[in-house]
Formats: structure tokens, C-alpha cells, sequence
């Protein structure tokens, strides 16, 4: 029989390791080292590229024809007026004409590329 200080402890165990869990979902926030900065780069190349272009200025290929057009990811004020948090969320659920990149890009890829982004406006 389960006394009610053992069930507390079961208790509280289980929900210390609930806690743990979603700390680490939330833990897959990469920081902007030179190495990530050039997985980013090749992420951005084969996912990004044919629509933001080369230089990040929204003039890829697949974007022109585009309503509304791609983000100009050099905009330094626009760029700066958006937290990662933000710019985060619409990578991963996608806007507007551009995809969700959920499913494609494992969430630490998804933090690469947007710090390799961030080097277009800076
Ligand atoms: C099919 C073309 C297309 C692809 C591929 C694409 N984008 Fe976009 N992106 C757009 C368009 C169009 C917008 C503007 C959406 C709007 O304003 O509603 C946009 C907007 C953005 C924004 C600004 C979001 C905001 O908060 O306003 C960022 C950042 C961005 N894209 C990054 C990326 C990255 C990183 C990738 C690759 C992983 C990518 N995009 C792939 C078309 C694309």
C-alpha cells in the first residue's frame, strides 16, 4: 500500500521530471558560434536561397512572382525591431507564401539559419 507521503513523493518526482522534459524542449535555442553560423549558411543555400536570393534582399528565383514578396532580411531597422523569438516562430509555422519549416528543419537547424539571417543585416 502507497502511504500518502510515499504517493507525494511519487508525485513530485513525476513532476520534477516533467519539468526537466520541457526544459529541454525549450533548451534547442543554438548559440550564433562561427560553426553553426556555417551549417546556417548551407541550410539557407538549400532551403532559403530561391526565394530571399544570395544576398538575403528577397530576390531569389522562386520569389518574384511572390504576394507579398519575400522578407528583405537586410532591412537593418525592420531586422533589429524583431526579437529571434518572432522571427523564430514564422521560420518554424511558416507566413504567408513561405512554407513551414517544422517538419523539414530539426528546431537546433531552424536556429542556425536564423542566425545566419541575422548576418545579412549586420
Ligand atoms: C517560397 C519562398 C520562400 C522560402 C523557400 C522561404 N521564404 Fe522566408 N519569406 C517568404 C515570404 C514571401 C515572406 C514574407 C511573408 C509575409 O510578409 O507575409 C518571408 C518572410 C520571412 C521572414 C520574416 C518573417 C517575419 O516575421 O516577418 C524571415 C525571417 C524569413 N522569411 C526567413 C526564411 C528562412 C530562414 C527560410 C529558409 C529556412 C525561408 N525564409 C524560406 C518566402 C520564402
Amino acid at each position: 500500500m502507497t502511504t500518502p507521503s510515499g504517493l507525494r513523493t511519487m508525485l513530485s518526482g513525476l513532476l520534477g521530471a516533467a519539468l526537466l522534459l520541457s526544459t529541454l524542449a525549450f533548451a534547442q535555442k543554438v548559440e550564433p558560434t562561427p560553426e553553426n553560423l556555417s551549417k546556417g549558411q548551407a541550410i539557407y543555400k538549400k532551403h532559403c536561397q530561391m526565394c530571399h536570393g544570395v544576398n538575403g534582399v528577397g530576390d531569389g528565383p522562386a520569389g518574384k512572382r511572390l504576394n507579398p514578396k519575400p522578407y528583405n532580411l537586410t532591412d537593418k531597422e525592420k531586422m533589429a525591431g524583431e526579437t529571434d523569438e518572432h522571427l523564430f516562430k514564422n521560420i518554424t509555422k511558416g507566413k504567408g507564401p513561405m512554407p513551414a519549416f517544422q517538419r523539414k528543419l530539426k528546431e537546433p537547424e531552424r536556429w542556425m539559419v536564423l542566425h545566419y539571417v541575422r548576418t545579412f543585416s549586420k
